[in-house]
């Protein structure tokens, strides 16, 4: 089967390029299940209920989310309604929502989609890879393909949890960076992994935001309001060729496709 995940959605020029280009993939790499990380969707923060059911009907499946799932409230009641609307799972009890779910591709193949988040220049939450090995067994049962979105800034974290779970899931996919890696490969275990899937969002910018308003950021150290940039996008991910039945990856294409 082949999954295509979407790296970090931003902005409307986020959804603009995905709702262009995802009928084209979807029938070019004849894709079986879609999923994109969105915390930033809603104006390069959040996540809006309005967004969300634009989202849905691109033929995203699943939808998966990292530390910006918190700045708009509106959608904290989603969080707990939506099976496929995912937040990390290594949140502390209490908090809305959860980390994991499994759907059905258009072939009725079960696959879970499992969520995590770094703590390396990010928040305190629990344990990533504790979170990882817990939540893994229990979607093993559900499902033989497992896919891993871990959102996370160091790339030492996000290649550990490759190794980590090497074997015993489908795919660990980096989002959170917005920039690219290129180190897509299958892993010895058979799980496809690439550091950073990178933004599907404004080509011109600082990561999804106006470069100007960063570059005086950085020059005169004053807060500033983040906007989304304008301008040509850019949208990027990968597509995922899996064994369905032993859940091994045969093979990892990253994506990046411009604006035409
Ligand atoms: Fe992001
Ligand atoms: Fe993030």
């Amino acid at each position: 089967m082949k999954i295509l995940f979407i790296g970090d959605v931003v902005g409307r020029p986020g959804r603009q390029i995905a709702a262009r280009l995802l009928p084209r993939l979807i029938t070019r790499f004849n894709v079986d299940l879609c999923v994109a990380n969105c915390e930033n969707a809603a104006a390069g923060f959040g996540l809006t209920p309005k967004v969300y059911e634009q989202l849905k009907a691109m033929e995203i499946a699943v939808i998966t989310s990292g530390n910006h799932i918190w700045n708009k409230r509106e959608i904290y009641p989603l969080l707990d309604e939506h099976d496929a609307l995912l937040r990390p799972a290594n949140y502390p009890e209490g908090v809305p929502g959860h980390g994991s779910c499994v759907v059905s591709t258009y072939a009725g193949e079960r696959v879970a989609v499992l969520n995590l988040m770094g703590r390396v220049f990010l928040h305190a939450l629990d344990c990533p890879f504790r979170c990882a090995e817990a939540e893994v067994a229990k979607l093993r049962e559900e499902a033989d393909v497992v896919v891993v979105d871990f959102h996370a800034e160091a790339t030492s974290e996000k290649i550990a949890m490759g190794w980590f779970l090497d074997g015993r899931v489908s795919a660990v996919l980096g989002t959170h960076t917005h920039v690219q890696t290129a180190d897509a490969a299958i892993l010895p275990g058979g799980t496809a992994y690439m550091t950073d899937l990178g933004m599907t969002g404004p080509r011109n910018s600082v990561i999804g935001v106006n470069k100007d308003i960063i570059i005086e950021k950085y020059l005169y150290q004053i807060p500033k309001r983040f906007d989304t940039a304008k301008g040509p996008s850019i949208l990027s991910g990968a597509v995922v060729d899996i064994d369905g039945k032993s859940g091994r990856a045969n093979s990892i294409l990253p994506i990046r496709m411009e604006d035409e």
